[in-house]
Formats: structure tokens, C-alpha cells, sequence
């Protein structure tokens, strides 16, 4: 079952407008929540950055957002799902086209779950990836619907055989093009930080959260390609691949190829939060 605006319907009852903004400007906003054993993964925090997501693109959610909260916990119940995720997004509805925004359009909220395994092999033997120029616009804190410049570099990244794309502004690393890069040297932990050039992913900060707690040293500064390529151990993170180590970066050889020991180390604790 379908999630669309207050009701639940089958797949092949959900009718989107042709002139639906979100179909022809990318004008909406769009979370990705995983559901584990057959409950929400912090379902508080995403719910938390839809909200700010609409408030910077200046729209109005359809309804409160602890109807949100319960309409979907309501729709994984009805759905049955165990292990897989939610997509929920939300457009700043129909309206005869024109960039600006409409007077007097409601926003559409379609929330769908859908069945989707962890992916164990890559959290356990790490992925390849590849570097590639961010050219997405300035304000990637909102979760938009425009993926476009996600879309090209994770192509690139594909093309290659390769899992994800890193993306760098200049000679700065911002993030992967749907992930967080994290990097370690000298056991210090290193992120981007969140601000209007990365999405504050909520892995991120439930990794971030951890580190603390495990008393490694958190910076939030940008680094440098230069730094990715030495780092001792190099990971990703997002509420799909959960945390995952990088092993080859192009060319170069990460940790050995192998998952690195705070990265260990990291996993363990995450995997005690599911
Ligand atoms: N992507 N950065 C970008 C650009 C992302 O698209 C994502 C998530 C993340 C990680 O955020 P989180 O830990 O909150 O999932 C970082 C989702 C999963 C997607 O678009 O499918």
C-alpha cells in the first residue's frame, strides 16, 4: 500500500498530476528511513530534517508532522515490512507551469516502503570508489528532489565497477553522492562539516555520536583529496550501507584493502543501535 497525502491505496489507485512540481521543476523534498525487525530507524531525526528541508524551500507539509509520524508507522504495519526502508517526499503539488511558486497549490506527500536487505557482504569486505568533481548547487543541506548532479557521479562511479562516487569541490572533499565520507589518520576522526556544501546525514551524526562516546578524537573540518588518498582507513555512511569502509579509491589501495580497526570498531557499536 501507498501512502499519498491522508490515504492508503493500492499502487495502481496512486494518480500523480502531469503538472505535479515535483515531476517537472524537482521542487519538493524527500526522506530515506530504514525500517529494521520491522521498526523505524530514527524515525524522530528524519522526520526532524523533512521539516527543515520544507521550511528552507519555503513549503508547507500537507499535515502536522506527528500525523506524518504515525501515518507512517501505519503504513510499514500495513505493508508488513521487516528489513527495508520508507521513501517519503513531499512536492509543492500542481499548478498550471511557472517557475515561481503557485498561489494557492497543496503540497503532495507519497510515502512508499519498500523490502531491502543490508548489504552485509559490502559492510564486511568494503567497496571501491571513485573521485569525481562535485558540481551539485550550493545548498546541498536540503534534501531536494534534484538528484541530477548525484545521478551523473554515481553513473561515473558505476561505469567503473565501482560502488560510490566522492565527490570534491577544488581540492575539498564534501561528501559521496549519496553518502557521508569519513576519513581517519593517526586514530582522529574527520568529516565534512555540516553546512550548506553536504547533507547532514543522520548516519553521520549517529557515527559522530559514537566516536565521542568511544573517545576518538572528532574533527569536523573540510580535508583534502591529498588527505582522502593518505588517510589510514577510509569510510562511508548512510542510512542504506549503514557504515561502510572504502578500500580502493581509483587507483590507490586503502587500509591494505581491507576494512580498517576504527572502523571495526564503529560498526560494532552502530550494529548495537539496530
Ligand atoms: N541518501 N549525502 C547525500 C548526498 C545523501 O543523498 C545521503 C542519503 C547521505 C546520507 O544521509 P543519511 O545518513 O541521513 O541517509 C549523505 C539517501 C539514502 C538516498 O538518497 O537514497
Amino acid at each position: 500500500m501507498i501512502l499519498l497525502n491522508e490515504r492508503f491505496l493500492e499502487r495502481d489507485e496512486v494518480t500523480i498530476d502531469i503538472e505535479d512540481r515535483g515531476y517537472q521543476f524537482g521542487d519538493g523534498v524527500y526522506e530515506v528511513i530504514r525500517i529494521y525487525n520491522g521498526a523505524c530507524f530514527a524515525m524522530d531525526a528524519h522526520i526532524e530534517r523533512l521539516r527543515r528541508s520544507a521550511e528552507q524551500i519555503e513549503m508547507i507539509l500537507p499535515y502536522t508532522l506527528t500525523e506524518l509520524e504515525e501515518n507512517l508507522l501505519k503504513l510499514v504495519e500495513k505493508n508488513n515490512i521487516k528489513t527495508g526502508i520508507i521513501y517519503v517526499q513531499v512536492t509543492r503539488g500542481a499548478a498550471p507551469r511557472a517557475h515561481h511558486f503557485p498561489e494557492g497549490s497543496s503540497s503532495v506527500l507519497v510515502a512508499y516502503v519498500q523490502s531491502l536487505d543490508r548489504p552485509l557482504t559490502k559492510i564486511r569486505n568494503g567497496v571501491k570508489v571513485t573521485l569525481t568533481e562535485d558540481i551539485r548547487w550550493k545548498r546541498c543541506d536540503i534534501k531536494s528532489l534534484n538528484l541530477l548532479g548525484s545521478v551523473l557521479a554515481k553513473q561515473k562511479a558505476k561505469n567503473k565497477g565501482f560502488e560510490e562516487a566522492i565527490l570534491h569541490r577544488d581540492e575539498v572533499i564534501t561528501e559521496g553522492s549519496s553518502t557521508n565520507v569519513f576519513i581517519i589518520k593517526d586514530q582522529a576522526i574527520y568529516t565534512h562539516p555540516a553546512n550548506n556544501l553536504i547533507l547532514n546525514g543522520i548516519t553521520r551524526n549517529k557515527v559522530l555520536k559514537i566516536a565521542r562516546e568511544k573517545k576518538f578524537q572528532v574533527v569536523e573540518e573540510p580535508f583534502t583529496i591529498k588527505e582522502l588518498l593518505n588517510a589510514d582507513e577510509i569510510f562511508i555512511t548512510s542510512t542504506t550501507i549503514e557504515i561502510t569502509p572504502v578500500i580502493e579509491i581509483d587507483q590507490t589501495v586503502i587500509a591494505g584493502g581491507q576494512p580498517g580497526p576504527v572502523t571495526c570498531i564503529l560498526q560494532k557499536e552502530f550494529d548495537k543501535l539496530l
